[in-house]
């Protein structure tokens, strides 16, 4: 697992500037969420660390090296998943990245079992995306992360268009997969109380550049209507 970091970046769209001298380190295994109001810079900042856009100023490293360009190893997930191939089935979706390297069938077969598994969709290995609820799409992304073995998971609203049940239940898969992998995960979102249930550290940006760190020492684990999290929540301005 790697750590990264911000030094010293500086953002700007035309006279916008989306984050001045941003300067920041996430620890390998940590939990970093993201949050702000609308147009603030959160896509932005997650497209900058995967390397799919560049800064003005200062620098940005995965693992002590450079991000120059998007990196196998830094998968994203999205809220809408629209990355899945309507003609393969859900596990051959999953094994895909290993059918490009050359793994042959059977042992693609196991590997995707074994990621359908660790999310509770084994039952539904052999349906086609068309089948799947939304909830379950989600459930297939985290399965491709499982299988990617992500040096760094950067997730974009990915339980936005949920309801809050199925919400909080993949809240709960992820938080279990992030510990028994020790993935270092950047989670971008606009609802406060999933940060507070899910983040180690929270990054807030703020309108012209300014941002602000703040730790999440909540403890473990977390109830989402606790009156410890509801007070950490009222301590965030946006
Ligand atoms: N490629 C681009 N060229 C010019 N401006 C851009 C570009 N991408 C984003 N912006 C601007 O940068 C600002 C931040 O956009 P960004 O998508 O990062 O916001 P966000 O916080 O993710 O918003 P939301 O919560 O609505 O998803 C916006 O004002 C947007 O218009
Ligand atoms: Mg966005």
């Amino acid at each position: 697992m790697s750590g990264f970091r911000f030094e010293s970046v500086t953002k700007t769209f035309g006279n916008e500037e989306i984050f001045r001298e941003l300067s920041l380190q996430g620890a390998p295994a940590s939990f970093l969420c993201v949050v702000g109001k609308s147009g603030v810079g959160k896509s932005t900042f997650l497209r900058l660390l995967g390397g799919f856009d560049q800064a003005e100023k200062g620098t940005i490293t995965i693992g002590g090296e450079q991000v120059t360009r998007p990196q196998k190893k830094c998968p994203m997930v999205f809220q809408s998943y629209e990355q899945l191939f309507p003609w393969l089935p859900v596990w051959e979706n999953i094994a895909f990245p290993l059918r490009v390297i050359g793994v042959d069938k059977s042992e693609r077969r196991n590997r995707a079992m074994e990621a359908l598994q660790a999310v509770g969709l084994e039952q539904d290995a052999k349906k086609y995306p068309h089948q799947l609820s939304g909830g379950m799409k989600q459930r297939v992304a985290l399965a491709r992360a499982w299988i990617a073995e992500p040096q760094l998971l950067l997730m974009d609203e990915p339980f936005g268009g949920l309801d809050m049940m199925t919400r909080e239940v993949l809240q709960d898969l992820l938080i279990s997969l992030w510990r028994e992998k020790q993935w270092t995960v950047v989670f971008i979102t606009h609802d406060l109380r999933e940060a507070a249930r899910l983040s180690t550290d929270l990054l807030i940006l703020r309108e012209n550049g300014s941002w602000e760190m703040k730790k999440n020492e909540l403890s473990q684990p977390r109830d989402p209507y606790s009156a410890e999290l509801n007070r950490w929540i009222r301590e965030i301005e946006l």
